[in-house]
């Protein structure tokens, strides 16, 4: 089991300014809560502190969405078309219309019925509007269900290792233990799965739920096919359990055929709750995520409702409610494509299509098989998503980070920072989502020399 705390990085300070022992200090580190200085929760700075150290160096680090998309005068229209809609199709009257946008509002959401719409749409998700909460974020969404889960100390999440390490930090950030499980070449090792829960019942735990990402996992980049899927239904089924299935990623598949179905369509007993984020399929900066929650919780007086509202109560006093001028801007993009997401990003979809495919044959040209060592060196080739693995022959850490971006002036992502514990890790996560294919030849030129450079002197 994973403790608390420790890690392989310099956790404190967290990318920010070093405090020195002459200064006055006011509190310390260790008198806040245990998970202020985990590395689940550096993580993230530390990475944009780096890539500010070395703003020239190419960044095959980040897993944002391409900018070159980005449109102010659409964020504009968007909210004109959400407008439009709330008076139009929703017969608000115009003050109730302005209301609605800038005033506090339902903790919920405003664009519920879109987002519903959306996933029948694109998913073939049958949701009623009132299980599904808009958060700020996905991430909000993963620490409200998280905290409303971890009801007592015994309580414990499994999840699919390697995983997202926002995932982690807000398991930390609510005392709730991660349990890994094996994810391997299915995307989930059913087998572990099913032992997990058995070790933990046996110590006297309690698995609230596995989190998986089954579309191009980050950071693995792997996927998981619809027979398994719906083994892991079952088994979920057999052993009472939740699953939390995070999608940011499903819609950027590389081949034209279908899209395997997501858990959610699948679930027939209310198993899955789904995690939503627009960051990656409309702008990041909206910062408008969701959860599908259909699971029926019996309040203390007896009425039955959705976890949805258990979910929006907590909301309430985290951030009150979404910006509904972000919502606006989601729900008009949703509008203008007849709610189908699939349909607003054929541009996305191609571009980082364009861009993983680059990588993957710009990877198989710098390390051809037969090449002195080239077996050492393997990587991944997912089927869509933005994210590679890159296996080498030695360990990969936050130092070897720092030497490739002032030396080489290439950035990545070291795996070990998507596992829960201090073993070495021989891989690296690149990221397709931010760069031009020129810049991949760049960065993949870089890389190639940092690996050619390490070996050496790790032969030397
Ligand atoms: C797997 C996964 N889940 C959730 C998120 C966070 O999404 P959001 O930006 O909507 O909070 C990310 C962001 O990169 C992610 O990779």
């Amino acid at each position: 089991m994973r403790r608390s705390g420790g890690g392989r990085r310099a956790a404190y300070p967290p990318g920010g300014r070093a405090v020195t022992a002459t200064e006055p200090v006011d509190l310390a580190v260790a008198d806040l809560h245990p998970a202020l200085g985990d590395p689940a929760l550096t993580s993230m700075n530390f990475l944009n502190e780096v890539s500010e150290r070395y703003p020239a160096a190419v960044s095959l680090a980040a897993g944002r969405p391409y900018e070159e998309f980005f449109d102010l005068a659409a964020v504009h229209r968007h909210l004109d078309t959400f407008h439009r809609h709330l008076v139009d199709d929703l017969g608000h009257r115009p003050e109730q219309a302005r209301r609605l946008l800038l005033q506090y509002g339902r903790t919920k959401g405003i664009v519920h019925h879109l987002i519903a719409r959306n996933l029948a749409v694109d998913e073939g998700i049958t949701v009623d509007g009132e299980d599904i909460v808009v958060t700020v974020g996905c991430q909000e969404a993963m620490f409200l269900v998280l905290r409303a889960l971890r009801a007592g100390p015994t309580d414990v999440l499994l999840a699919v290792a390697p995983t997202y390490v926002g995932l982690t930090g807000a398991a930390r950030l609510v005392d709730l233990p991660v349990w890994p499980v094996a994810g391997g070449s299915s995307g989930i090792d059913l087998a572990d799965l099913a032992a997990q829960v058995r070790r933990a019942r046996a110590a006297g735990l309690r698995p609230r739920a596995c989190y998986l990402m089954p579309d191009f996992a980050n950071p693995s980049g792997v996927s998981i096919d619809t027979a398994h899927r719906r083994r892991l239904l079952d088994l979920a089924g057999q052993e009472d359990l939740l699953l939390l299935e995070d999608n940011p990623y499903g819609l950027f598949h590389v081949d034209d055929g279908p899209r395997p179905p997501t858990l959610k369509a699948l679930d027939t007993g209310r198993r899955v709750v789904y995690l939503g984020s627009f960051a990656k399929t409309v702008l990041p900066g909206a910062r408008v995520g969701y959860v599908v929650a259909d699971q029926r919780v019996a309040g203390p007086d007896g009425r039955v409702g959705p976890f949805a509202d258990q979910l929006a109560m907590i909301k309430s006093m985290v951030t009150v409610n979404t910006s509904p001028i972000a919502q606006a801007v989601i729900g008009g993009r949703l509008l203008e494509h007849g709610c189908s997401l699939v349909a607003a990003n054929t541009r996305e979809r191609s571009a980082y299509t364009r861009n993983l495919r680059h990588l993957v044959a710009g990877l198989a040209r710098r390390f051809p098989p037969g090449a002195d060592g080239a077996a050492a060196v393997r990587w991944t080739v997912p089927a869509g998503g933005f994210f590679v693995v890159v296996t080498v022959p030695f360990p990969v850490d936050d130092a070897l980070l720092d030497r490739s971006a002032r030396d080489h002036g290439v950035l990545w992502t070291p795996m070990a920072h998507f596992y829960d514990d201090t073993a070495p890790v021989h891989a690296l996560r690149l990221s397709v989502s931010a760069v031009t294919p020129e810049q991949i030849d760049v960065g993949l030129d870089r890389l190639a020399a940092l690996i050619t450079d390490e070996r050496a002197r790790r032969a030397g």
